[in-house]
Order: structure tokens, then sequence, then C-alpha cells
């Protein structure tokens, strides 16, 4: 599979990816190297990780405790001290292998350790490989605040080894899922239509889909770096899906729902609003609601939790100026962005959610 290039780096796929590893480690002189993982990326990737890497460097490896919860600055300053006292410089490398967790929290201590030293990221979740491996995005949250602290980095190179996958649980494929859903549904219709027949799909052809995902997210952030249009179709379902996310999190009653499983209900009902809006077709809204109900299992929202969910998306960070925008589907494949909704549309789509 061809490299894709991104904004400053190349996004390598499967044996490419170590054989491009390798040439950059020779050709760069680097005093030596961190792998930073996670618990469970320790367990499940490191050791497919550790055999293709040809170099005479110095490895240590960094591990932290997995989850959401150890995204912040404590993690951070562990790491930081470690690299201190593993004697880390200006020319050490950090390869950050994990999922989104770890790229981010990873990206963020390599870009601040020392003003900055070179960092490569091996995604290795569905999620991490089709969303947090373009754009740059570094960091930490804060509180409950998600990544409320971080800063706009590139990694020197971004590694795609799918085999990754194969110890992933099936709930954080479908997570990664809902992505790639987004992907085909805001900006490729003949992409989208490619999950209509979601159980035919195996392993090579996830690989395909995979490199599509990719090819879309990096084509849209390329266009608009600084989110100021086209970037935004990214936050299609988003909306309502973060609020969902937080909600369920708060919650003490509620299960907590993974990142795509909250956005696969963002994006049903964001579709809902563009139907109404008569910016998508019935049997085009019909035929997304039916998609996504056909993976994702229904989640019980009751009256009383729309509110407090109401509320939650007021104090989404990306609203500007108070206004709560929407980025919407016009059709299946293309977005408008920039779309303000009035409450009574929102309390509607919920209403078709249940129904
Ligand atoms: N930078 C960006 O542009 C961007 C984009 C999307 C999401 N994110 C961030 O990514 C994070 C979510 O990413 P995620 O879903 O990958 O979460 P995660 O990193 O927490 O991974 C999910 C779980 O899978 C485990 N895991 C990882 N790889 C595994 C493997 N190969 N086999 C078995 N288990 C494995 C992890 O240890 C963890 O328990 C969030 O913090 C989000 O903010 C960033
Ligand atoms: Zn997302």
């Amino acid at each position: 599979m061809k490299s894709i290039q991104a904004n400053n780096y190349l996004v390598h796929f499967n044996q490419n990816a170590y054989e491009a590893l390798n040439n950059h480690l020779k050709e760069n002189k680097y005093s030596n190297l961190f792998i930073i993982v996670d618990d469970k990326t320790n367990e499940y990737c490191l050791s497919k990780l550790l055999p293709q890497i040809e170099t005479d460097l110095n490895i240590e490896i960094i591990e932290f405790e997995s989850g959401e919860e150890n995204k912040n600055i404590e993690t951070c300053i562990q790491i930081w001290n470690v690299l201190t006292e593993l004697g880390a410089d200006r020319k050490s490398l950090v390869i950050n292998l994990g999922g989104g967790v770890v790229t981010d929290l990873g990206g963020f201590v390599a870009s601040t350790f020392k003003r900055g030293v070179d960092f490569i990221n091996i995604p290795t979740t569905l999620l991490s490989m089709v969303d947090a491996s373009v754009g740059g995005k570094t960091g930490v949250d804060l509180g409950n605040l998600k990544n409320q602290i971080g800063v706009i980095n590139v990694p020197k190179m971004v590694l795609i080894d799918t085999e990754y996958l194969q110890t992933l649980s099936q709930s954080e494929m479908r997570s990664g899922l809902a992505e790639m859903l987004k992907h085909g549904l805001i900006y490729d219709v003949a992409y989208w239509e490619q999950f209509l027949d979601i159980k035919s799909i195996d392993y090579n052809g996830l690989d395909e889909l995979i490199y599509r995902s990719v090819e879309i997210k990096n084509d849209i952030v390329i266009q608009d770096p600084t989110e100021k249009n086209i970037r935004k179709a990214l936050n299609f379902g988003h909306t309502l899906g973060h609020a969902i996310e937080s909600y369920f999190l708060e919650s003490e009653t509620k299960t907590t729902l993974l990142h795509g499983e909250a956005i696969a209900i963002g994006m049903i009902l964001e579709s809902y609003i563009s139907l109404q809006k008569d910016l998508i077709t019935a049997t085009e809204y019909s035929e997304i609601k039916t998609a996504i109900k056909s993976i994702y299992d229904d989640v019980i929202i009751e009256e009383n939790d729309i509110d407090p969910i109401l509320e939650l998306l007021i104090h989404d960070k990306k609203n500007e100026y108070g206004l709560i925008q929407f980025a919407l589907i016009e059709g299946i494949g293309k977005i408008k962005i920039n779309q303000s909704v009035e409450n009574k549309l929102i309390l509607e789509a919920f209403q078709d959610y249940k129904s």
C-alpha cells in the first residue's frame, strides 16, 4: 500500500512501515530510543514491534496505566521524570505504541520534553489508526475537560500495521468503525456504501477500508489545517455525540459509552436534523439509521436524560460566540457546515432515535 503524504510527514502501511522506520533510524543519528506504551499495548503489541526494529541504539520501554483517566498531566510528569533519569536528550527518539491515549499523551510528552524531541506514532486501535493518525493534535485532559492542554505538532512518521488489531476487542473495533462511517457520510458516498454489507468485510477488505479512511481524513485536514471551514465536517455526529458521551460518563446510573458508540447515536440524530432541513431525503435517512442500528446496540435515552444532555451541548468547547453550530450532511458524501439548529428539532431527533 502506498504511503500517504500528510502535512510534513508520511503515513506508512503494514510491512512498508517497518522498512520506513528502519531507514529513518539509519538516516538519523539518534542517541537512544524510548517506546511509550500502556499496560495493554505492552502486553499485546510490543512483542510484535521489537523484532522489526533494526538498530544498535539502547531501547527503553516506558509504561503507564491504560485508560482515558490517565491521560493527564500527572502521567506526563512521571514520564518526563523517567526520561530525565534514563538520560534522554535532544537527540532521543520517542515511539508511541498504542491507542489514541498513548499517541496523544506521548506526542505531547515528546513535543514538550527539552522543547521537543522527535516522535513516531504507531497506532494500535482502529480509532487511532483512522482518526488520531493524522492532524497533529497532541495533548491531555485537564480534570474532566477533554484535550484541554496540548499542542499541534506532527510526528516524524506514522506507521499503521493492521495486525495489531487482532487483539483488540469487538467493542473497541466498533468504536473505531464509527469514525470510518463518518468519513463515508461526510466525504465519499461510494466508501459509505461499502459498509452497508458489513458482514462481508474480511481482514483484507478492512485494510483497504482503513487506508481510504486515513486518506479521507488527511484530505480534509490538508485543505483546512486550522479548522476554519471544511475540517469542521469531521465534527459530524460529534456535536450531539460528545454531549451524550459526557452525560453517560458523568451519570452514576448509566454504563459508560465508548466514544464511537456515542458518535454512532450522534450521527443518527444529526442525520435526522439534516433530513428535517431538507438536506437529505427520507430514503437516505432511513439507509443511515438502519445501517448504524444494525452495528450498534440501541442505547436507552430516557425523557429526563435529554435536558442534561442539552446542557452539556451548550458547554461544548466547539461553540463560538455561544451559538451551537452543527456540521450536517447534504446528501450522503457531502457536508454543510455552520448550521444553527433550533432546540425543538434536537428534541424531535431524540424522539425519532427512540422510536
Ligand atoms: N489526536 C487526534 O486527532 C485524536 C483523534 C481521535 C481521538 N483522539 C483521542 O484518542 C483517545 C481514544 O483513542 P482509543 O479509542 O484508541 O483509546 P485508548 O488508547 O484508550 O485504547 C482503547 C483500549 O484499547 C487498548 N488497546 C490499544 N491497542 C490495543 C491492541 N492492539 N490490542 C488490545 N488492546 C489494545 C488500550 O490499552 C485501551 O484499553 C481519546 O483520548 C481521544 O481524545 C485523538
Ligand atoms: Zn471522534
